[in-house]
């Protein structure tokens, strides 16, 4: 086994022999040297735990040489070695955090005492760490196991949802598949019409899941823009108005025109906002609220904290509390045929992109509101 290793500091040569002799003894080895200068040097190389200093010494004395020793090794023991009437010395260097001081002349029992407890010390310290250091990696590799199950789950949500989707898409193929052959083995030409179209309409919506999962998943950075976030909102009211007006329903947009400008990336909310509009114009549509009017609101304001906020209201179906606790998931629809659930999925991320947040209010029968929150950011690139 290695020794440990003990480096020994006095200006008189005869101290440092007996103690080297004495030290040697005990089953140490010994590095000594003259003064605090030799020390430091020495200290550098040999790194010993354990530093027996004489307090007086020309030049760099003890307790500056103490403080040197601490300040590159904090774990580092030191003993001072104090003359009679060094007692002012002596208690100064313990502020310095020295370990003990003995006086010369020296005695052996007390020396061995005195290193023996340093050597308890040193012992502690370094159990200590090591027991840090093994709750470190305990609570790290927790983390990290935790951290991957929480991926895994998501992972499994997200493809058990996209099984559900392309499920949904492939049963109304196999339901247009159905109709044409009943059409050819009829010869009617109505039914062959109808089969071929529902094909194609299904075959565009299996070809439009697999481009919009694509650019989910292709972590497409964002074009951030300094620019007025009305902008997208009149872009989404000019393009839905005249498909609005024809399914009978009131779109109105109203914005705040003193909002400031801020850095956003205008495709990315322009695509956001339509997916929003869309489900209000659905919930218009839905059967459950033939009877009522149907109102679509575009709004954009600025609240307390926020650059700007987009309201989507709609009269139309709302949602109950099992939906409304579903929504954000991903490939989350109930529109069967008709949706594959990956709007708010996409909506949602890039309105997390920049930095935002999105909430729902809702009731079942009245109406449903989104609102979408924009910070006022930095220059984003
Ligand atoms: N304005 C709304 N009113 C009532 N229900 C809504 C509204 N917006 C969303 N939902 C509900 O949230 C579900 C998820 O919406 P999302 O836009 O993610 O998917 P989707 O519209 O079903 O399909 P996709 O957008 O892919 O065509 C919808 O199926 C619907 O049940
Ligand atoms: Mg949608």
């Amino acid at each position: 086994m290695e020794k440990n290793k003990i480096l020994l500091v006095d200006d008189e040569e005869d101290i440092r022999d007996i103690l080297g002799i004495v030290l040697t003894d005990m089953g140490y080895q010994i590095f000594s040297a003259k003064d605090g200068q030799d020390a430091l040097e020495m200290f550098d190389r040999e790194l010993p735990p354990l530093v027996l200093t004489d307090i007086k010494m020309p030049g760099l004395d003890g307790i500056e040489l103490l403080r040197e020793i601490k300040r590159r090794a904090p774990d580092t023991e030191v003993i001072m070695i104090t003359g009679h009437g060094d007692m002012e010395l002596a208690v100064k260097s313990l502020k310095y955090e020295a370990t003990d001081f003995i006086t010369k002349p020296i005695n052996d029992d007390i020396l061995e005492i005195a290193i023996r407890r340093a050597n308890e010390r040193i012992l502690m310290k370094k159990q200590l760490k090591m027991y840090t250091e093994n709750l470190e990696r305990l609570v790290e590799e927790k983390t990290r196991k935790l951290l991957e199950a929480e991926r895994l789950a998501a992972v499994g949500q997200t493809a058990a949802g996209l099984s559900h989707a392309i499920k949904n898409i492939t049963g109304a193929l196999a339901g247009g598949v159905f109709v044409l052959d009943k059409g050819f083995e009829l010869g009617n030409k109505q039914y062959i019409r109808k089969g071929w179209k529902i094909v194609k309409k299904n075959v565009k919506k299996i070809n439009n899941v697999a481009v919009e999962l694509l650019n989910f998943a292709s972590e497409r950075t964002p074009n951030y823009q300094h620019c007025d976030p009305n902008g997208p909102a009149r872009e989404i009211y000019e393009l839905i108005k005249p498909q609005a007006r024809e399914y009978g329903i009131t779109f109105n947009l109203s914005v705040d025109e003193n909002l400031p400008y801020i850095w956003l990336d205008p495709e990315g909310m322009h695509r956001a906002l339509l997916n929003l509009v869309t489900n209000a114009m659905y919930a218009c549509m839905d059967i459950r609220c033939t009877l009522k009017e149907k109102d679509i609101h575009l709004r954009t304001l600025r609240p307390k904290g926020w650059a700007v906020e987009y309201q989507v209201e709609d009269t139309g179906c709302g949602m109950d509390e099992d939906v409304k606790n579903k929504l954000f998931r991903n490939f989350f629809s109930t529109k069967g045929y008709d949706g594959t659930g990956l709007g708010l999925m996409i909506t949602k991320k890039i309105i997390a992109e920049h930095g935002g947040t999105i909430d729902v209010r809702s009731e079942k029968g009245v109406g449903t509101m989104f609102s979408v929150r924009l910070p006022q950011t930095r220059r984003m690139e």
